[in-house]
């Protein structure tokens, strides 16, 4: 039988992989002075200070309209505020946010599209992170315009406000050149987790949609397409209005699978992926897109020891104000000490993470949106967790437990598979998200390749949060040797890894 040609998406994958034999000749020498800013300025355009509203203040309690000023002062702080801030070799500062960046350069911009409200008049709006405002660089009808652009998606019918995400490439493909691709949509990933909870805190329901024509998009926006371009619209629907109360719709379109194309030379396959994987062709929602939910859990093996993972869920507070003080106060974790977390820690994140209907007495959305979760699958390599043999399972979310696929400590092999970085080798446990890219890009086309990251990054985030409110430590790890991750581990072949955390006892 003729061999199926890979398509552009996992080509870029194949082509953007880590090697033991190249990565040194991969890596270049950075000159930090170079490092391209990650604030956008505007020159024109009327600012909206949102920092009066992050403190409570006597007298306010009754004024509706600043309730509202505070609900979205501190959504856009708890989703990408700047939350630290730490002085650079270079003399200048590095400013740290609510959500997490590979190498902190923060490709995400945020943009907030308002139909026109009391608070904000109808037009365009970008949430500038550094003063914590919000410019209005263009005052105008902009909403049908933003709905024809998303092929008029139900949730945009009766919402009046939409953030939408972009990337500026540069500021990450500096770096990460090629493979800063994935990185920009697992970041993008931890963003959405931080949307998706501080909604829930500030009584929003954020809806999510991947497919839209990017090229109006991005004129909607006024973006200089090859610099920057509109990576996830959500429109918020507010639940003290029931006007905006709204069944969930489906989040993703396809885009064409391109399997002809040119020799692209490297520094030149970011762009061109993001290219192919836009959506040119005028497209309908169809009401119910997403793939049936499948009852069972892809692996099952016969005699492996199975362990539930069932557990009571993690308390956010009454009012979820535990929940916003972590969104606010997590970091990444710089180092572990190689003690054992414990097996109950680790049923609590798994619980938070992949088991949102347990949440749902706390206020939070028992079903909150992703693009094409069914499509991820998660494995942990255990190294230190007390009460749990050493090795690597897989997650099975249905069946709430995990199955033992290999038997080994596997420290010397996680610090080799994560790049020599100590984080694998003394974390307690590392999980790595993964998916099979030829049946995805079957599914939804190559612009599949954005939902999966995206997805792998939303739980990176969830995972991220429950780790640091139950005083352990967290990491994302986007830099891994991709082939050797499956090889040894025992991870099916047919699994590309898509992304690392790292959960331990922080030093
Ligand atoms: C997608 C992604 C990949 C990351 N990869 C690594 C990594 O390989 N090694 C590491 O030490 N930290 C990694 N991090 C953590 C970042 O360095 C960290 O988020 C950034 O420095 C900002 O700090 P903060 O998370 O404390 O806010 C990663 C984070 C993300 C979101």
């Amino acid at each position: 039988m003729a061999e199926l040609k890979e398509s552009i998406a996992q080509h870029y994958h194949e082509r953007t992989k880590y090697e033991p034999q190249t990565i040194t000749s991969k890596n270049k020498v950075l000159d930090w002075k170079q490092q391209p800013v990650s604030f956008k300025e505007y020159k024109l355009g009327r600012s909206y200070d949102l920092k009066p509203y992050l403190q409570e203040q006597a007298g306010t309690e009754t004024d509706a309209s600043y309730r509202t000023w505070q609900r979205l002062s501190r959504l856009l702080f708890c989703s990408y505020g700047l939350t630290a801030r730490m002085s650079t070799v270079t003399g200048s500062f590095l400013y740290l946010r609510s959500a997490p960046s590979a190498g902190g350069l923060y490709p995400a911009e945020v943009y907030v599209v308002s139909r026109g409200t009391p608070q904000l008049p109808a037009g365009l709006y970008n949430y500038q992170a550094l003063t914590h405002s919000l410019v209005n660089f263009w005052q105008d009808e902009v909403w049908s315009g933003l709905q024809g652009a998303c092929f008029q998606h139900p949730m945009l019918e009766n919402t009046e406000l939409a953030i939408v995400i972009t990337a500026v490439f540069y500021r990450s493909a500096w770096r990460y050149e090629d493979r800063a691709y994935r990185r920009i949509f697992l970041d993008t990933g931890h963003l959405l987790g931080n949307i998706e909870l501080a909604c829930a805190i500030h009584d929003y329901r954020p809806h999510l949609i991947g497919g839209f024509a990017d090229q109006a998009v991005n004129q909607l926006l006024y973006l200089e397409p090859e610099q920057e371009g509109a990576i996830a619209v959500i429109p918020l629907a507010d639940l003290l209005d029931e006007e905006q109360y709204l069944p969930p719709a489906s989040t993703v379109l396809p885009s064409a699978t391109q399997a002809e194309y040119p020799q692209i030379p490297d520094g030149e396959l970011l762009g061109y992926l993001h290219r192919a994987t836009q959506i040119t062709e005028p497209q309908e929602w169809k009401v119910e897109l997403t793939a049936p939910k499948t009852q069972s859990d892809k692996y099952n093996f016969p005699f492996c020891e199975k362990i539930s993972t069932q557990t009571a869920p993690i308390e956010w507070g009454n009012h979820l104000e535990d929940l916003e003080q972590t969104l606010i106060k997590r970091r990444s974790t710089r180092a572990y000490s190689g003690a054992d977390l414990t097996l109950a820690e680790l049923k609590a994140l798994l619980d938070f993470t992949y088991q949102p209907q347990n949440y749902v007495e706390q206020a939070l959305d028992g079903s909150p949106d992703y693009f094409s979760l069914n499509l991820i699958e998660t494995f942990i390599a255990v190294s230190g967790v007390t009460d749990l043999d050493e090795g690597c399972y897989y997650y099975a979310p249905k069946a709430q437990e995990l199955r033992q696929i290999r038997f080994k400590n596997f420290r010397k092999e996680l610090h080799f598979l994560c790049l020599g970085q100590e984080l694998g080798r003394d974390a307690g446990a590392v999980l790595f998200h993964t998916a099979d890219l030829q049946s995805a890009v079957a599914q939804y086309g190559d612009r599949v390749y954005r939902y999966l990251h995206m997805d792998a990054g939303h739980l990176g985030q969830r995972l991220n949060l429950a780790a640091i409110h139950l005083g352990m430590g967290v990491s994302g790890i986007g830099g891994f040797f991709d082939n050797q991750v499956n090889e040894v581990l025992g991870i099916p072949a047919d699994e590309a890894v898509l992304y690392i955390t790292t959960l331990g006892r922080p030093r």
